[in-house]
Parts: C-alpha cells; sequence; structure tokens
C-alpha cells in the first residue's frame, strides 16, 4: 500500500470511531450534566432564529 493510501486509511478509520465517541460522550453528558443540556438547547434555538 501506498504511504499516502495508508494514511488515509489510518485516518478515516480514526473519524469512523470518533464519530462513534462523539455520540457517546454527547449521551453521557446529556444524561449527567444538566448545564450541557440547556447549553444544547441555546445552542438550537440559535441556529433555528439563523434559518428563519
Ligand atoms: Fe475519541
Amino acid at each position: 500500500m501506498m504511504h499516502s493510501e495508508y494514511i488515509r486509511t489510518v485516518l478515516l478509520d480514526v473519524a469512523r470511531e470518533e464519530k462513534i465517541h462523539v455520540v457517546e460522550f454527547q449521551d453521557l453528558l446529556l444524561k449527567l450534566d444538566e448545564k450541557q443540556v440547556e447549553e444544547l438547547e441555546k445552542d438550537r434555538k440559535e441556529v433555528d432564529e439563523l434559518l428563519e
């Protein structure tokens, strides 16, 4: 395998794993951190307003 192909394969694999970690970490935060829940809701409203 060429060097750049190897790098691409590794980075894509890491990215795939990190997407799972984001979901797991987000789930934990939303269960344990009330402030995080509030911040997420606030950010959602801001995005909704921007899209109106
Ligand atoms: Fe991670």
